[in-house]
């Protein structure tokens, strides 16, 4: 059996303990407030995990890509949604991949209605709302939505799957800022819905969700499904943004110091922007560029002893370095904002554990010091 120690870095290391919390929490969360959890599993790209997901009962997954929904496809999942707006150059793929498994997908505009008519399949499709978070989406209030729900709705082959919305501006303000965007997205969603009552169009189910909007959110009414992604890692943005604690983290890169000359005020690891990506997470959140575990004395700088984690939950002592941050990133090259020995180890918190991960071809799954399993992720596009 493998240990930490052992591995040659960089290397991306989950903590198995931390992430089935994680996992655990969200289906709680979800059975409570009666919607069903639909994981994005970009997030991971990792079979292993989503079949974790889809044992404590998520209904189906969200993927961001053809190539995640092909690749679960493959491996059994058989409700997907791509949640992403109709890609006009593969509308061919995905109508080869829907003729096989469930495949939903999702229209703002009537360009992307006409193309999927046009194939003749019976496309089971969302439209896709901008509750606030004003990246895509149909205006709530105006004509569109109006006009695109009544025609996917009146469609002689088009299945229409109801409302989805993605609470993003969740990430843009502290923890209020992100409870104040999920009850607008729930707002929003719910007052389209009954407008689209009011003239007779149906709304099978509203979609909605994001890691901090639904970590600061209580219950969700008229919402009958949730799509959070993060919430399977979580990261320094998501402590930063109030919507887990240090304890909730379960994935970080193994890095090793590689360079520190005499009198640097510096050292250089072997994590960079390939390892990292080069998130600096929301403005206004003040990340560097990426946090580092106190070195409790073990081999790779973070300490699992058993029983000392804030809420039992396995994570030991974990703790961040207050002094010591990676301030900037370079392609292969992380710049570490104190001296530290060359061969020395460290363990870093992504700022962005869904960018980390998609770094990576493979996760190592931890237990304490050991090496567990290696985990593939398909990151292909
Ligand atoms: C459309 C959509 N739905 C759901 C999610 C999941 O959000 P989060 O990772 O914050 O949980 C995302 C993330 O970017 C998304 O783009």
């Amino acid at each position: 059996m493998a240990l930490l120690a052992d591995l040659p870095t960089p290397a991306l290391v989950l903590d198995h303990e931390v992430m089935d919390r994680n996992l655990a929490v969200m289906a709680r969360r979800a059975a409570a407030w009666r919607v069903a959890l639909r994981p994005h599993v970009k997030t991971h790209k990792c079979v292993e995990i989503a079949e974790r997901q889809r044992a404590l009962g998520a209904r189906g997954i969200t993927v961001s890509t053809l190539a995640e929904a092909r690749v679960f496809a493959d491996h059994g999942f058989d409700d997907l949604t791509w949640a992403f707006p109709l890609v006009p150059s593969r509308l061919a793929e995905a109508q080869s991949l829907a003729e096989r498994v469930t495949l939903r997908v999702v229209v703002d505009s009537p360009e992307a209605v006409d193309a999927l008519e046009a194939t003749g399949h019976p496309f089971h499709v969302w439209l896709k709302v901008d509750c606030g978070y004003h990246r895509a989406g149909v205006a709530p209030d105006g004509e569109q939505a109006l006009l695109l729900a009544r025609r996917l709705a009146a469609s002689a082959r088009l299945r229409f799957d109801g409302l989805l919305s993605h609470s993003g501006h969740a990430y843009r303000q502290g923890r209020d800022g992100a409870a104040a965007a999920e009850g607008e997205e729930v707002a929003v969603m719910s007052r389209l819905a009954g407008r689209l009552a009011g003239e007779g169009v149906e709304v099978p189910e509203v979609s909605v969700g994001s890691t901090p909007g639904l970590a600061a959110a209580g219950p969700l009414p008229n919402v009958t499904e949730i799509r959070p992604g993060n919430y399977v890692f979580h990261d320094a943005t998501q402590i930063a943004l109030g919507a887990c604690g240090i304890e909730d983290c379960a994935l970080t890169v193994l890095a090793t110091v590689v360079s520190c000359q005499p009198g640097a005020r510096h050292a250089v690891v072997d994590a960079g922007a390939l390892a990292l990506s080069k998130d600096a997470g929301p403005p206004g959140l003040g990340l560097a560029m990426g946090a580092i575990y106190r070195d409790h004395g073990g081999d790779h700088g973070r300490d699992h002893g058993r029983g000392e984690g804030r809420d039992g939950g396995g994570q030991g002592r974990a703790e961040l370095e207050p002094e010591l941050t990676l301030t900037s990133l370079t392609q292969e090259h992380g710049i570490v904002s104190g001296p530290l020995p060359v061969g020395r180890r460290i363990r870093i918190l992504p700022n962005h554990s869904c960018l980390a991960a998609a770094c990576f071809d493979t996760v190592h799954v931890a237990e304490g010091e050991r090496v567990v399993a290696s985990w593939k992720i398909w990151r292909q596009r």
